[in-house]
C-alpha cells in the first residue's frame, strides 16, 4: 500500500517536474520509434520500462550522513550548516543560496528556483548541465544557420556544427530566456544513441574539455583510450564517441556535468582541463585563460578584493586521482550498479548515493561485511571533514587578517602576494568542499589538497604579520 502510494505520488510529481506532456508514451501498435528528436524520456520508457522507472525514482528524496538532499523537499542550505561559507563566498551569488544536491529529476526546477538565478543575472550557459540539451542545442544551431537537419546522425560533421553553434548561441542568452527552451532535466537522449542505445556523450563542454585534456601532456592512466590516441597520428582531435571504450564512457557520461567549469559572461562555458585534471593543473588553466586580457576569476572578494575562483563539484576530476579510477572502476559501477530484474540484468537508473545500496554497489568487488565497508567510508569522510574544517578556519582567518590590514591602511601593492595566497587557498578548499563525496573518491588526494590549503593560509597570515606596522 505504502509502496503503491509512493509510486503514485512519484508518478504525479514526475508528470509536472519532468515535464511529461499530456499525451505521453504509447505510440499505437507498439513502442515508439526513437530518434534524435525523442527528448521526452516517457517515449523511451515505453521501450525500456525498468530503466525509465529507475530514472523517475530520482525524484525521491534520499540522504546519508554526507550525501543526498534529505527527504524534506528543497535540499537544505549549506550556508546554514556551515556559516564560514558566507565569509568565504562574500560578494558572490553563492553567499546568497547554496544548497545540497538532490536527484536528477529535480535539476531543472532547482536551478530555476535558486536565488543565484532569481536574484543575480546568469547566462544560458547554466542550462548545459541542468536540462536535456542534445536536441535543444541542435535546433538552436539550425536556427543560427548550421547545415543539415535533425535527421543527421549525432556524430556526423553537420550535427556537430549544429550542436556547437547552438551551444554558443544559447550560452549567450540571458538565463531566463534560455531556460524557456528546455522542458526536461537530463534525459535518455543525452547519454544514449537512440537506435543502438550505445552510450555516448552529447554535452559540448565535455567534448571540448576532454579533447583539450587529450591534447595536453598530463598523464591520464585512468583513460587508456586517451593514452592510445596520443600515440597515434593525431590527425583528428580525440573524440570520446569514437575513441573511448564502454568502461570509460560509463564515467564520461557523468563527467559531462559532474565537473568544475567556468560559466559566466566573459567567454563560452568551458572546463579548465587543458593542462590536466589535478587541482593545480586546473588552476594553471584558469590563470592562463585571458578572455579579456585578464585571467579568469569568478568574483572579487567583498572583504579583501582578491580575484577568486569558485570550484564546482569536481567529481570526475577527483575520481580521476583515486585508486578506483586507476583500477578501471567507473562512476556507473558504484552509482548505477547492475540489478537482477527477473531474468534480465539492468543498470540501476535510480542514480544516488551508493551507500544506500552497498550490496549492489560495492559488495561485488569487496566481499567483506557491509558494516565494515561502511565504517571504512565513514572513516575517510570524517577525516576529510575534519581536515576541511581546519582549512576553512584558516581561510576565514586569512580573510579577516587581510581585511584588518586593509583597514590599517596597508597599501594595495603590499597585499598583492597575500591576495594571491587567498585565491590559491580558496580554490583548494573549495575543490574538496564542492566535491560531493566528502573525500571518498580519492581520499589521499583530498587530504593533500586540504593540507596545502591550510599551509597557504598560514603563509599568508605570516606574511601579513611581517608587514611593518604604520605606526
Ligand atoms: C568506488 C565507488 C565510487 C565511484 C567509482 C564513484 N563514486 Fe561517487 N560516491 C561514492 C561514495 C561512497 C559516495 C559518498 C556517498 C555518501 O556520502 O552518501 C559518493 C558520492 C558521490 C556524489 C554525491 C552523492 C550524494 O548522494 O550526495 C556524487 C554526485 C558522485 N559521487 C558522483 C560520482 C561521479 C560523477 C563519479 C565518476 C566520475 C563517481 N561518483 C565515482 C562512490 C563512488
Ligand atoms: C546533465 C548533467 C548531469 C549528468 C549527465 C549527470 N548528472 Fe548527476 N546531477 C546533476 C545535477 C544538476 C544534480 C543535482 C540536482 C539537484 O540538486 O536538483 C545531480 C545530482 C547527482 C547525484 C545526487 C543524487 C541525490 O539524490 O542526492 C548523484 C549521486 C549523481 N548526480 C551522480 C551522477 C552519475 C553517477 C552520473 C552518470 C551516470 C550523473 N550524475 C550524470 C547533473 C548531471
Ligand atoms: C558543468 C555542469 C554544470 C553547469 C554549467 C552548471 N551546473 Fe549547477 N550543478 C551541476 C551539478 C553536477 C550539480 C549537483 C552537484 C552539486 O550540487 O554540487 C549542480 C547543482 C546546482 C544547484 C543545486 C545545489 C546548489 O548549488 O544550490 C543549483 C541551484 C545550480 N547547480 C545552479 C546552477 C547555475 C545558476 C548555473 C550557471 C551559473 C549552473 N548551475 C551551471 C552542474 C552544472
Ligand atoms: C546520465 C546518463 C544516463 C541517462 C540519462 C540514462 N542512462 Fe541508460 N545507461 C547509462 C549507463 C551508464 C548504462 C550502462 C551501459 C553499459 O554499461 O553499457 C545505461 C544502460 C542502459 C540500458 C542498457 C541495459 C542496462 O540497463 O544496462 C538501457 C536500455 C538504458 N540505459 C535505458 C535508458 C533509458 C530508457 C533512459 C531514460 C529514461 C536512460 N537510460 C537514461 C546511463 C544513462
Ligand atoms: C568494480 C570493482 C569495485 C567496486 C564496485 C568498488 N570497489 Fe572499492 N576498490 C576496488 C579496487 C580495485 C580497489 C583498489 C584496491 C587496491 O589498490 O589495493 C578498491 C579500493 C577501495 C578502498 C581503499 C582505497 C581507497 O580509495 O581508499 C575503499 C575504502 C573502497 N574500495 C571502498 C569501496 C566502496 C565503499 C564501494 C562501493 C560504494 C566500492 N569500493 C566499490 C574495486 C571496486
Amino acid at each position: 500500500m505504502d509502496t503503491l502510494r509512493t509510486l503514485l505520488l512519484v508518478g504525479l510529481t514526475a508528470i509536472s517536474v519532468l515535464g511529461l506532456g499530456a499525451a505521453a508514451p504509447q505510440a499505437a501498435g507498439g513502442p515508439a520509434e526513437l530518434n534524435e528528436s525523442s527528448v521526452d524520456p516517457a517515449l523511451w520508457g515505453s521501450r525500456f520500462p525498468l530503466q525509465y522507472q529507475g530514472y523517475l525514482r530520482t525524484l525521491e528524496g534520499t540522504g546519508t550522513q554526507y550525501g543526498g538532499g534529505g527527504t524534506g523537499g528543497q535540499a537544505p542550505e549549506k550556508l546554514d550548516a556551515d556559516p564560514r561559507l558566507k565569509v568565504i563566498f562574500d560578494g558572490y551569488a553563492f553567499a546568497l543560496d547554496y544548497r545540497s544536491r538532490r536527484g536528477h529529476g529535480h535539476m531543472l526546477e532547482d536551478q530555476r528556483q535558486s536565488r543565484r538565478v532569481t536574484e543575480r543575472p546568469q547566462t544560458g550557459g547554466c542550462l548545459h548541465c541542468h536540462a536535456s540539451t542534445t536536441e535543444l542545442y541542435r535546433q538552436a544551431g539550425l536556427g543560427h544557420g548550421a547545415p543539415g537537419s535533425l535527421r543527421a546522425p549525432f556524430d556526423s560533421p553537420e550535427a556537430r556544427t549544429q550542436l556547437m553553434t547552438g551551444f554558443e548561441a544559447v550560452g549567450k542568452l540571458p538565463y531566463q530566456e534560455a531556460t524557456r527552451l528546455a522542458q526536461h532535466p537530463v534525459a535518455c537522449i543525452d547519454c544514449h544513441e537512440p537506435k543502438s542505445m550505445r552510450l555516448r556523450v552529447t554535452k559540448p563542454g565535455f567534448l571540448n574539455g576532454i579533447a583539450a585534456l587529450a591534447g595536453s601532456s598530463a598523464p591520464v592512466p585512468y583513460l587508456p583510450s586517451v593514452e592510445a590516441w596520443r600515440k597515434g597520428d593525431r590527425s583528428r582531435p580525440y573524440d570520446p564517441n569514437r575513441d573511448a571504450g564502454t568502461q570509460e564512457l560509463r564515467s564520461m557520461v557523468c563527467g559531462q556535468c559532474h565537473v568544475t567549469y567556468y560559466c559566466g559572461p566573459k567567454t563560452t562555458l568551458f572546463f579548465p582541463w587543458s593542462q590536466g585534471l589535478k587541482v593545480e593543473q586546473m588552476e594553471a588553466s584558469f590563470d592562463a585563460c585571458k578572455p579579456q586580457d585578464h585571467r579568469i576569476f569568478d568574483w572579487k572578494h567583498a572583504r579583501t578584493g582578491a580575484e577568486v575562483v569558485k570550484a564546482k563539484h569536481p567529481e570526475f576530476e577527483l575520481w580521476s586521482q583515486g585508486a578506483h579510477a586507476l583500477n578501471g572502476v567507473s562512476c556507473a559501477d558504484c552509482h548505477m550498479p547492475a540489478l537482477q530484474e527477473g531474468k534480465t540484468q539492468i543498470s540501476d537508473h535510480f542514480v544516488r548515493s551508493p551507500l544506500l545500496d552497498v550490496a549492489h554497489a560495492c559488495s561485488t568487488c569487496h566481499p567483506g561485511s557491509e558494516a565494515d565497508l561502511k565504517a571504512q567510508v565513514a572513516g575517510i569522510q570524517n577525516r576529510t571533514r575534519s581536515l576541511m574544517d581546519q582549512a576553512e578556519d584558516a581561510l576565514v582567518q586569512l580573510i579577516g587578517a587581510l581585511q584588518q590590514a586593509k583597514a590599517d591602511g596597508v597599501p594595495e601593492p603590499q597585499l598583492a602576494k597575500v591576495l594571491e595566497l587567498q585565491r590559491k587557498a580558496q580554490w583548494r578548499v573549495d575543490c574538496i568542499n564542492a566535491e560531493n563525496s566528502m573525500g571518498f573518491h580519492a581520499p589521499q588526494e583530498a587530504a593533500r589538497v586540504l593540507g596545502e590549503a591550510t599551509d597557504l593560509c598560514r603563509q599568508g597570515q605570516a606574511d601579513l604579520r611581517a608587514i611593518p606596522s604604520k605606526n
